[in-house]
């Protein structure tokens, strides 16, 4: 009896986890950290060389948890040096610039060094993933936006979340849900609890061809010379998998506008 109510006063034990940085150099990864932590911003550049390593405890509703960050280069050169710290992690922030295409685009192949350093690709679905489109103050010309940002992160089941280390914009609300998101992981015998993003991915690659597309035969993903008919049925397909009463995903409403409007210019030359 004692022992059993020894025991219940007995606080739980902290959680240890491990979150590591990903993403280009200077994309704001150690700045983002820096904020947090520390509730500064440093706006000279200092590489990071190799990786930096820090502790720090939090609080997520009942439970303390114990954070190690792994802080890690950006620059290819460092490689090496980072494949020694993917394993066993809980958390990753995946970090681009929203003033630079190339940090956006380069998100694909960062996924592709975590799968493959993690081991077993279902190993990403025992990871916390967190997106973060930095650099979302005044001082940046902005050239992804957030709806693309957000598509590319939510159809693969990622956190996104728009963040400034230099004005601290969204910094608290990231770490804050993507802590939680860890709890809920661990809690969960260390898998991702399923939560759907509310789109498919067939509707995400859609929206995501639609954008990309050159001209109207594209935005329909038809061959230029298909006829009246091929058109029709090409739109109606497309228009029903993405009508915004019926998909969530983020830009939706652009790509259904772009589909009729492509229908309609092909239509009006077509015989
Ligand atoms: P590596 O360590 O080389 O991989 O780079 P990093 O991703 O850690 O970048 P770091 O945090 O060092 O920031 C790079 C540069 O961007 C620095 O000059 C920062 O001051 C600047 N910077 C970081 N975050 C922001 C931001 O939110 N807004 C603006 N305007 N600048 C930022
Ligand atoms: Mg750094």
């Amino acid at each position: 009896m004692e022992a059993s109510a020894a025991k219940r006063k007995e606080p739980r034990k902290a959680l240890r986890v491990k979150v590591i940085s990903m993403g280009n150099a200077e994309v704001g990864k150690s700045c983002i950290i820096k904020r947090y932590c520390e509730k500064r911003f440093v706006p000279k550049y200092l590489a990071t060389i190799g990786i930096d390593y820090g502790v720090t405890k939090v609080q997520i509703r009942d439970r303390e948890i114990k954070v190690n960050i792994f802080d890690m280069a950006g620059h290819p050169f460092f490689y090496e040096v980072r494949n020694e710290f993917y394993r066993d992690t809980q958390g990753v922030l995946l970090v681009y610039d929203v003033g630079s295409k190339d940090s956006f685009e380069a998100l694909e192949a960062w996924l592709a060094e975590l799968r493959r350093e993690l081991g077993a690709p279902a190993a990403l679905d025992s990871v916390v993933v967190a997106v973060c489109a930095n650099k979302v103050d005044a001082g940046k010309l902005r050239v992804v936006d957030e709806s693309e940002g957000r598509l590319w992160a939510e159809s693969r089941g990622f956190l996104y979340w728009e963040t400034s280390a230099q004005s601290g914009e969204g910094i608290q609300e990231m770490f804050q849900s993507f802590y939680s998101a860890i709890v809920e992981l661990c809690e969960n015998g260390g898998k991702r609890p399923a939560g759907g993003s509310g789109f498919t991915r067939e509707q995400a690659d859609a929206i995501r061809r639609i954008r990309a597309s050159k001209d109207s035969w594209d935005v329909l993903g038809l061959k230029p010379g298909a006829s009246r008919e091929e058109v029709s049925r090409a739109y109606r397909r497309l228009a029903v998998l993405l009508h915004p009463d019926k998909c969530a995903a983020p830009g939706s409403e652009d790509a259904f506008k772009a589909l009729g409007s492509a229908r309609a210019a092909l239509l009006r030359n077509l015989p």
